[in-house]
């Protein structure tokens, strides 16, 4: 396992990135949405370095490679309960990766009427990238590999690690990639 980022730089990069959501939005009504598991983490902190009041909600998606959820369909397990109706929303999750998960959450949400819908992910890795979206703010480029730590999990282990590192194993397959 090697670090790619550690938390020092992580909380740098969260800072900043608050800074310009903070821009962004402002004068408008934000709510914050979460997808968890992943999100929890860099959620809790990017919503305390945001500088305006905003609601908070979390959603659970099947991931892509489950038994339950054959590839490319995306179940929501879990939806929010706030009503985003006319208000900004922020889609914020661990990893853009396919994108497939978020932007197939993101053209649901859109059916609820909210004044618009952007994402922030963590990291952006583009290398596997199908959809057609991009995440409008994120933390750190990759091009491809898997990373844990920061709320990213590898078969549900590392999340709580403090750093985001990169997990050198080729024993990685589509089960346990979500
Ligand atoms: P997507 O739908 O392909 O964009 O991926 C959605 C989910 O796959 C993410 O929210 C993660 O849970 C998982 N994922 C993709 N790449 C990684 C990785 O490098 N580390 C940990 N989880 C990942
Ligand atoms: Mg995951």
């Amino acid at each position: 396992m090697k670090v790619i980022h550690p938390a020092h730089e992580i909380a740098q990069r969260v800072k900043t990135l608050a800074q310009e959501i903070t821009k962004t939005y402002s004068g408008c009504e934000l709510t914050v949405i979460g997808i968890l598991k992943g999100s929890f983490i860099f959620l809790s902190d990017l919503v305390r370095a945001i500088d305006m009041p905003v609601q908070i909600d979390f959603a659970t998606l099947s991931s892509y490679g489950n038994a339950d959820c054959p590839q490319g369909e995306v179940k929501i397990l879990h939806d929010i309960k706030l009503n985003i109706t006319g208000r900004h929303v922020l889609l914020v999750d661990d990893i853009l990766d396919t994108g497939e998960s978020l932007s197939a959450y993101k053209r649901y949400l859109e059916q609820k009427g909210p004044a618009s819908v952007r994402i922030c992910t963590m990291v952006n890795k583009t290398h596997r990238r199908s959809a057609a979206i991009q995440p409008d703010f994120y933390g750190f480029l990759i091009e491809d590999g898997f990373v844990v730590g920061y709320g990213l999990d590898y078969a549900e282990q590392y999340r709580a690690l403090p750093d985001i590192c990169v997990l050198e194993t080729n024993s990685i397959d589509g089960e346990e990639y979500a």
